[in-house]
């Protein structure tokens, strides 16, 4: 039987094959949202979330799912996003730069706007949980993660303002930003690889790589979901480093 239906964006790499790996809500059927899959335990739905197709896709799966499903928990774990490519606006490849713009802040938006519309056309009265995560880079620039920066502070001021749209419905939608901090995964990997003068802060990283200080995934996913037994308020804005 299943009692938790969970989407996953973005299980097949770093934080979000972690985040499947120590899913603790009750009977899971975990969805992976991805593009490759393959993280164990999964049903992987291929999409690639940087198109509108993809968005449809992954959007009929929310109605389709929800309109059968009696269990009591429904959570979508927003874990896509890219720093690709990483360098200096107006400096990189003009189709990578589209790519991380539409990944990073649009599709966070249009998916949690679906999740939304398909819980409450399915009239799903158990709780559902909407997670993105987000980054330090929203409040924090860094020359050479522009649209990056830009995507994760539009995640946050998206999580506000439909934090206050649920409150306003009853609040049976709780929607949250989280910061998972730095965890090792692909995407630090990536960073230490890029020279200098496309990611000037480059040498802060490869420190804390080389200290010992990054993350631990399955810690970081430890973490994130400890954040849904918590009384936080709707819209809020998480990270995980103070807590
Ligand atoms: N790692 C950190 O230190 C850190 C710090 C702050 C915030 N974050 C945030 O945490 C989240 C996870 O990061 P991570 O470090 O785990 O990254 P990662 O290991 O690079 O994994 C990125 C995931 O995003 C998916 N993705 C990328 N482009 C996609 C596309 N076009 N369509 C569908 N899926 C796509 C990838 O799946 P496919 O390639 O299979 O499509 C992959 O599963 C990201 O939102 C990131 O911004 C990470």
């Amino acid at each position: 039987m299943t009692t938790s239906l969970v989407w996953i964006t973005g299980a097949s790499s770093g934080i979000g094959a972690a985040l499947t790996r120590t899913v603790p809500l009750p009977d899971p059927h975990v969805i992976d949202l991805s593009r490759s899959g393959g993280t164990p335990g999964t049903e992987h739905v291929a999409a690639d979330l940087a198109t509108p197709e993809g968005w449809q896709a992954v959007a009929g799966h929310f109605s389709e799912r929800l309109a059968s499903f009696d269990g009591e928990r429904v959570a979508l774990i927003h874990a896509a996003g890219t720093l690709t490519p990483i360098g200096f606006a107006g400096e990189v490849d003009d189709a990578a730069y589209e790519l991380n713009v539409v990944l990073n802040s649009a599709a966070p938006q249009v998916l949690g706007h679906a999740f939304i519309r398909a819980v409450r056309d399915a009239g799903f009265d158990g709780r559902a949980d909407l997670v993105i995560l987000s980054s330090g880079a929203a409040r924090k620039p860094y020359p050479g993660w522009s649209s990056y920066s830009a995507g994760k502070a539009a995640v946050d001021a998206w999580v506000r303002a439909v934090g206050q749209e649920r409150d306003a419905r009853g609040g049976r939608i709780h929607v949250i930003s989280a910061t998972p901090g730095t965890v090792a995964t692909p995407m630090q990997a990536e960073i230490r690889e890029t020279p200098e003068e496309q990611f000037p802060a480059r040498q802060k990283f490869i420190d804390l790589y080389e200290s010992g200080s990054l993350r631990d995934p399955d810690n970081a996913a430890a973490a994130l979901w400890g954040l849904l037994d918590e009384d936080l308020d709707n819209g809020a804005i998480v990270d995980i480093r103070d807590r």
